[in-house]
């Protein structure tokens, strides 16, 4: 039997759960998947052959066929796009004589693109056999193809290659302390869980990947659960193209976020944790390991915390480059082993979640929150921000602007003053909440960042007037069609419509009957899609044809505007479909939810 595949498979204790850790390490070591290994796989697993060729078709960074020795990615979000991607792309290919989507002949090197690597503050930016290299210019590329036509591995690159930097521009309450390790553990044994439970109440805080519901109902409601198993689980996978608030807070505030964890853990009473790390962090993942074992030196993690009877590990699993994965329910499958398709809800995760057992599921910066409000009280943190948005928000700022980078503010900060201090001119307008939350125009400056006006999970990016509103929404919305999961038609079909539908506006061959359609599938869409993928994949469009009539308009008489055709009466529909930009209809949505 095969050697390398055994030892694998003992080193992951022959669990059918860490199937994706497996099958990275894998298509690492033969640069694809072999079918001779899915079939010892399934045996030995003893799972159906069927869910890993699933697994293996789903992931994007799992192949059948053999990819290069030195496998890269190129990151194709509009940050990337607007720092010059598409001529470094060409640039690297042209050097390694290996066009876009193709292996080279000798197998050495292999390019495509991928979606947002989590780099917009230091892009253009790519992956290089799962490491993350941004500032790409032609000098760098140079380097590069050095490199790896010398066949040097990407682990023994020069550190200036392989630096990331933080680029925390403006700290506040979370970014601006630290926890002393074990501090938050202490509190709760000194107060009490109930006690600290409550404090955590009164401080109003609420998640901080988006959707917002109260962190304290959460873990209320698993703490609650009759069964015995339960799980914390940390949403790591950061995928909303203009996000990467949680590679700054995993890189430099790791500490915070297990005792974060950790007091989850005593709340909800769990004795195992997941960090759910998305795969393009890859470069991340030994050094929270690192940190993860220090405590358990430390005696802050593992057994017998701080000598108590109290147990709880956290386990690091990698993500394999499927924004679908930071949606919950889809990110648990993943834990599984499986495809990550969103289940049904209800079950909510808190009764049904990780192995049908109750679970919660936080971002990173809701568990640092939660961490410090423990240690310090509800009033520390929520005498900052607003009345509905308590404590402040961590925003990962990119595009147009002097100084990208992390922001931390308080709620209700205006968009007008955080333009100011990084630095943004002429604004033409911003992408608040990445491509599925809203488009702002430079109308609305004095909007402010808060859960009752633009909620956000931290993506702010910025265009100025030389941007082209059609190449932005463009690449938002080829986003959502290569990232669906296709496991329910409305999306799987529907975003491809969308795609075809604005690639031909954008080509100057659309007509007012397409817009008319544009506007009828993305009705279906939101209306119908399974989860908040397809049901926001519209947003883009709407909430720029919305604001920018004038623009489409030209866009369409140019070619073949019908006479006739009402513009006004489509806005009004583009209006009342677009809800993320009704400020009541998303906090009705929180409620529900
Ligand atoms: C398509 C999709 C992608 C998502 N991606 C993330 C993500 O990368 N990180 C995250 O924390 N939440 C993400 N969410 C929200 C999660 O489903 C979930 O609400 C969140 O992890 C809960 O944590 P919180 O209460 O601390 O915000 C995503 C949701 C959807 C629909
Ligand atoms: S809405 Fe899209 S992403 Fe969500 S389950 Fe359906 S196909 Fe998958």
């Amino acid at each position: 039997m095969n050697p390398f595949i055994l030892q694998l498979l003992d080193k992951y204790h022959y669990q059918s759960e860490r199937l994706l850790m497996i099958l990275r390490d894998i298509q690492a070591y033969y640069q694809h998947i072999p079918k001779s290994v899915i079939h010892l796989l399934a045996e030995q697993l003893a799972i159906p052959l069927t869910q890993i060729q699933g697994v293996i078709e789903f992931y994007h960074f799992l192949s059948k066929e053999p990819r290069g020795y030195y496998d890269i990615y190129l990151s194709d979000s509009i940050t990337d796009q607007m720092l010059g991607s598409k001529t470094i792309a060409d640039y690297l290919g042209e050097k390694l004589q290996t066009p876009l989507n193709t292996v080279r002949n000798d197998g050495l090197v292999s390019i495509a693109n991928t979606s947002c690597t989590g780099l917009c503050d230091q892009g253009p930016a790519a992956l290089i056999n799962g490491v993350a290299i941004g500032q790409l210019n032609k000098t760098r590329i140079d380097e590069i193809v050095d490199l790896i036509e010398n066949k040097i591995a990407v682990n023994h690159w020069t550190a200036h290659l392989l630096q990331v930097d933080d680029n925390i521009q403006r700290a506040d309450l979370l970014l601006n302390q630290r926890i002393e390790n074990g501090k938050s553990i202490q509190a709760i044994l000194q107060f009490g869980v109930e006690n600290r439970l409550n404090e955590l109440k009164n401080s109003g805080l609420r998640g901080r990947g988006g959707a917002g519901f109260s962190t304290a109902i959460k873990w209320q409601f698993c703490r609650e659960t009759q069964e015995t198993e339960r799980y914390v689980v940390c949403n790591a996978d950061e995928g909303e193209p203009g996000t990467f608030k949680d590679r700054v807070l995993l890189n430099s505030y790791a500490d915070e976020l297990i005792e974060g964890m950790t007091i989850a853990a005593m709340i909800i009473g769990a004795k195992q944790g997941f960090i759910y790390l998305r795969g393009e962090y890859l470069y991340l993942y030994e050094k929270l390991q690192t940190v993860l074992q220090q405590r358990r030196q430390q005696n802050i993690l593992g057994n017998t915390i701080l000598n108590t009877n109290f147990n709880f590990d956290i386990e690091i699993r990698l993500g394999l480059g499927a924004y679908i994965c930071g949606e919950e329910s889809a990110l648990i499958e993943s834990l599984e082993g499986k495809m990550g398709v969103p289940r049904n809800r209800p079950p909510f995760p808190v009764t049904s979640g990780y192995l049908n057992k109750p679970t919660i599921v936080n971002n990173v910066e809701t568990f640092i929150a939660a961490a410090h409000i423990i240690l310090k009280g509800a009033e520390w943190f929520n005498s900052h921000g607003t009345e509905k948005s308590a404590g402040t928000k961590i925003l990962s700022i990119s595009g147009d602007c002097a100084n990208p980078g992390i922001y931390e503010y308080p709620f209700g900060t205006t968009i007008k003053t955080i333009l100011k201090d990084c630095g943004a001119e002429s604004v033409l307008g911003i992408q608040i909440g990445g491509p599925s939350g809203t488009f702002i125009s430079n109308q609305e400056l004095d909007r402010k960042i808060a859960f009752e006006d633009l909620a956000t999970g931290g993506s702010f990016i910025i265009f100025n007037n030389t941007r082209d509103i059609f190449q932005i929404v463009q690449n938002f919305t080829h986003f959502f069609a290569h990232e669906s999961c296709g496991f329910c038609t409305p999306c799987r079909v529907g975003t491809s419509l969308l795609k075809n539908q604005y690639d031909k506006i954008c080509t100057g061959h659309g007509s007012s009957g397409d817009v008319r359609e544009l506007q009828e599938i993305a009705k279906l869409i939101k209306a119908t899609s399974h989860c908040g993928l397809g049901q926001t994949a519209a947003q883009p469009i709407l909430t720029t044809l919305e604001r920018y009539p004038q623009l489409y308009n030209a866009k369409l008489k140019q070619i073949s505007f019908e006479p006739g055709f009402d513009l006004d009466g489509s806005l009004a529909i583009a209006r009342k479909l677009s809800g993320r930009d009704d400020q009541n209809a998303h906090l009705a949505q929180v409620e529900e939810a």
